[in-house]
């Protein structure tokens, strides 16, 4: 396994930072979960992530309503998902979780997807997002099976 701890002083940084996070994921496919309360940064950092993989950041939003994003980077593409709303399995294989993950060119990024078992057992790995102790500090603890 892999871990890293990282910490960020701004919204900046962790834009900056994301692309690091970003490499201990690959190679694609793969899921990942980000974990951490509501605020902590999880958007943030897939912001960061499909940046740094050449997609534009404008598109990269919430996906609260939604559900699940898709960004196209220049070699990988990005589903982004918030699993905040979604209540049963059922749901969650309607959104075609399991072609997202089979997409070999692309990363599966999951808020909250420790609420479902099923997307934990799969996830490759997680990253969890606490605050610290200044105000715009948040710390990065990467973790990749
Ligand atoms: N270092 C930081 N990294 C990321 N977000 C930060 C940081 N410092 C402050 N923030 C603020 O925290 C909030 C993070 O929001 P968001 O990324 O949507 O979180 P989540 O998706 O976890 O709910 C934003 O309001 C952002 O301005
Ligand atoms: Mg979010």
């Amino acid at each position: 396994m892999i871990e890293k701890r990282l910490k960020t002083r701004s919204v900046n940084g962790t834009l900056a930072l994301a692309q690091n996070i970003m490499e201990l994921m690959l190679p694609a496919p793969r899921m990942v979960v980000l974990r951490g309360d509501l605020g902590a940064g999880k958007t943030t950092l897939v912001k960061g992530i499909a940046q740094s993989l050449g997609a534009s950041a404008d598109d990269v939003t919430s996906p609260t309503f939604t559900l699940v994003h898709e960004y196209q980077g220049t070699k990988l593409k990005v589903y982004h998902l918030d699993l905040y709303r979604l209540e049963k399995d059922e749901e969650l294989l309607a959104l075609g979780l399991e072609e997202m993950e089979a997409d070999p060119n692309a990363l599966v990024l999951v808020e909250w997807g420790e609420k479902f078992p099923s997307v934990m057992a799969r996830a490759r790995g997680q990253v969890v997002i606490t605050l610290g102790e200044e105000p715009d500090e948040r710390w990065f603890l990467v973790q990749m099976l």
